[in-house]
């Protein structure tokens, strides 16, 4: 099955419906920009770079029937648009990376006619879609050399195609390894509480053909203490200058824990997750999400009292010092990290 998570077709945005899977495998027309921001905040698209993509072709959704005769009025309708979309979940640094890419082009591009202006900023989301993919698949490849056979790799929530464009940074590394046809076996925390690990990694890596057992996510430190896990791999919301890597929820107790039982821990994430403006973790903003998430579960059952105090944080903040490096389209990035991220990152 191919599996293309966002794309632009039928001049709309098209997404694969996470919300669905792995019941339904559907596909949904995006034509307004409401219906974008809804699809983001309720995750139908999810994944830091894939809100990348989504931040790009959203904007161009969002100005392509632009009426305004002058970049002014351009403009405003423009910054309006890219308000608005990062109203939406403000922790992926990929969503903000690019909105703010696509206001800098069109500034640049200030003296060209509105029309010409819309072709560029599409060009410009189509560039933000295939440096996603490229940058994937240099990770993927810088990363496979980590793994080797008969490896168990554990992993969180959802860093695979389904997070990006395509191949995916956590999940983009086993795939890599795969056709370089090394063993392994994955163990997926299922990540509560909207389950992205057991209902889209252990999906994604069925349909890929790669081993994968799911657990629930208190399951790991039994896992760890069992020798069952050789190392982990997790993906990246926002990741600071320092490496402190804010990531889906539960990602630092696996660091703390494979700390503990001395199994390396690695963090896959693509030059655009990384937000140089932040110092360190505690600059980042972790999303809050609704109560209801947390008592009725994904399937809207209830699992708790409705009325029951709740702390629902999607994200949190993993010290740089429990990471054993990351793995970028850059290279593998070591300690100390403020130097290294810095020289890794420069531009190209
Ligand atoms: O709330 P989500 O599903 O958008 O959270 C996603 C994650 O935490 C991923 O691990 C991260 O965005 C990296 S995706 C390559």
């Amino acid at each position: 099955m191919i599996i293309k998570t966002i794309q632009w077709a039928n001049n709309a945005v098209k997404i694969i419906d996470q919300t669905r899977l792995p019941a339904e495998f559907r596909h949904v027309y995006i034509r307004d920009l409401k219906c974008l921001w809804h699809a983001i905040k309720t995750l139908q698209v999810r994944g830091a770079p894939a809100l990348g993509a989504a931040a790009g072709l959203g904007v161009y959704l969002g100005i392509k029937d632009c009426k305004a005769r002058n970049f002014a009025g351009f403009s405003r309708q423009l910054d309006g648009v890219i308000r608005y979309l990062g109203s939406s979940r403000p922790t992926a640094r990929n969503l903000f990376w690019g909105l703010e890419r696509m206001a800098s082009v069109a500034a640049i591009n200030r003296g060209k006619s509105v029309s010409q202006i819309k072709k560029i900023l599409f060009a410009e989301a189509m560039e933000i879609i295939e440096e996603d993919r490229r940058a994937c698949r240099k990770l993927g490849g810088y990363g496979s050399a980590l793994i080797k056979n008969g490896d168990t790799v554990l992993t969180v929530c959802n860093a695979g195609i389904l997070a990006t464009i395509d191949y995916g940074t956590a999940l983009g590394v086993l795939y890599r390894a795969q056709e370089k046809r090394k063993r392994f076996k994955v163990f997926a925390c299922e990540t509560r509480p909207l389950l992205q690990g057991a209902r889209l990694t252990t999906w994604e890596l069925k349909q890929k053909g790669i081993d994968v057992t799911l657990i629930c996510d208190n399951m790991a430190a039994t896992l760890m203490r069992q020798g069952k896990i050789d190392k982990v791999i997790a993906g990246a919301d926002r990741i600071a200058a320092n490496g402190d890597t804010a990531n889906k929820i539960g990602t630092y107790s696996l660091a703390v824990l494979a700390r503990y039982h001395g199994i390396p821990f690695y963090i896959a994430a693509p030059a655009s997750t990384f937000d140089a403006r932040m110092k360190s973790g505690e600059d980042i903003v972790i999303e809050q999400r609704p109560a209801a998430e947390v008592t009725r579960g994904f399937f809207k059952k209830p699992i708790a009292p409705a009325n029951v105090a709740v702390y629902n944080p999607a994200f949190d903040v993993t010290d740089h010092a429990l990471i054993s490096a990351i793995i970028t389209d850059r290279g593998i990035i070591r300690p100390p990290y403020r130097q290294q991220i810095k020289k890794a990152l420069k531009p190209l």
